[in-house]
């Protein structure tokens, strides 16, 4: 659409055109009502009907068998670092964290500050979180394993989930959540925050196996407990309505699209054309061991600051947004999330041959 940008912003990120047309058409008028989702009660029939209908897509494209909730938080996938502990770690036990980086660390920091007893099992610190570990010991005393899927800012992504026999195990999937069929009840709880791969900011999804939500003490505050949120099947107070229905679409979409199955096989092509680039040149350089590559998050190198801050200033010139690397690393990065088209790749391989002929 004229006036569109290419969007490589990790988070906010790119939304299904097809579903900002949808929420342009329904913004005045939702079905007829004559008012907008925003302005609609969270107790109305109108808005449980588009809650329930969320979740039952959450279950139905990832697969979710029974026994499992789809729960609508707010306070960020953050919230949940310290939510994780409070509703599951007791005074005497511990639980086992790996830690690929950033996010696995701010969740580790979380549980600490709460006084909580916390083993890092493995890390990849050892080599600037390049790499998802792949050598380590789950203890079988722990209360919980605690993963995160993707690291957004270092580009490193879980390939196959470790087996954690009976631990429960505990994942961040805030940054590729929906990017390809996963096997749900290999996990005791899944979050994610919204803003990356399933709609606005302002929403967190935790798919929690039920049994964990009678585990939740009563003295933990109110809108960090699974037990009550849960059991007011997320409408214990006013939710995040309009960034839900956002959801619904999006999940409509997937749906649309051929499910998880299809999104997965163009989003390997799209990190395919992508890598491919950055291998078959000089001038780029990837920061990821192979087998730890993120097909969201495309992190690299030029020879240069300069010339990276160049990239990023001419790749803004030609359409192109979002292309600057984390300000805790530096460098490119390019998130191409569901929404992101194979043309916007295509565009930026192109830009990149073009820029690395014109630079080096
Ligand atoms: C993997 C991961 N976990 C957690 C977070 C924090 O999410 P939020 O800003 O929703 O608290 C982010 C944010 O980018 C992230 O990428």
């Amino acid at each position: 659409m004229k006036g569109r940008i290419y969007n490589f912003n990790p988070g906010p990120a790119a939304l299904p055109q097809s579903v900002l047309e949808d929420v342009k058409k329904d913004l005045l008028n939702y079905k007829g009502e004559g008012l907008s989702v925003m302005e609609m009660s969270h107790r109305s029939k109108t808005f449980d009907d588009i809650i329930k209908d969320t979740e039952q897509l959450m279950k139905d494209i990832m697969g979710i068998p029974a026994g499992y909730k789809v729960l609508f938080f707010q306070g960020g996938a953050t919230l949940q670092f310290a939510a994780i502990p409070l509703n599951l770690l007791g005074e005497n036990q511990f639980a086992d964290y790996i830690n690929t980086g950033s996010w696995s660390k701010k969740a580790i920091q979380e549980a600490q500050k709460l006084g909580k007893n916390i083993n890092e099992i493995a890390s990849s610190g050892d080599s600037n979180f390049s790499y998802i570990p792949k050598d380590f010991q789950i203890n079988p005393d722990a209360a919980y394993l605690h993963i995160t899927s993707n690291n957004t800012i270092f580009g490193t992504q879980w390939d196959e989930y470790p087996n954690t026999g009976s631990v429960p195990m505990i994942c961040d999937m805030s940054s590729d959540i929906n990017c390809r069929k996963i096997d749900v009840a290999k996990f005791a709880l899944i979050y994610a925050g919204a803003q990356k791969n399933m709609g606005p900011s302002g929403v967190t999804i935790v798919i929690i196996r039920e049994d964990l939500l009678d585990k939740s003490p009563e003295n933990i505050p109110t809108m960090t407990s699974y037990k009550i949120i849960g059991g007011k099947d997320s409408l214990y107070n006013t939710p995040p309505t309009f960034g839900i229905y956002i959801i619904k679409l999006v999940l409509e979409w997937i749906k649309n699209m051929g499910g998880l199955e299809k999104l997965e096989e163009v989003n390997n092509k799209k990190a395919q054309l992508l890598y491919d680039a950055i291998d078959s040149s000089a001038f780029y350089r990837g920061t990821v061991r192979k087998d730890s590559r993120s097909i969201m998050n495309i992190t690299f190198r030029l020879p240069s600051e300069e010339l990276e801050k160049k990239f990023i200033a001419v790749s803004l010139e030609n359409g192109m947004i979002g292309l600057k690397g984390h300000r805790s690393v530096g460098g490119i990065r390019a998130s191409i999330y569901n929404a992101v088209p194979l043309k916007a790749v295509e565009t930026l391989v192109k830009f990149m041959d073009k820029f690395e002929k014109e630079n080096s």
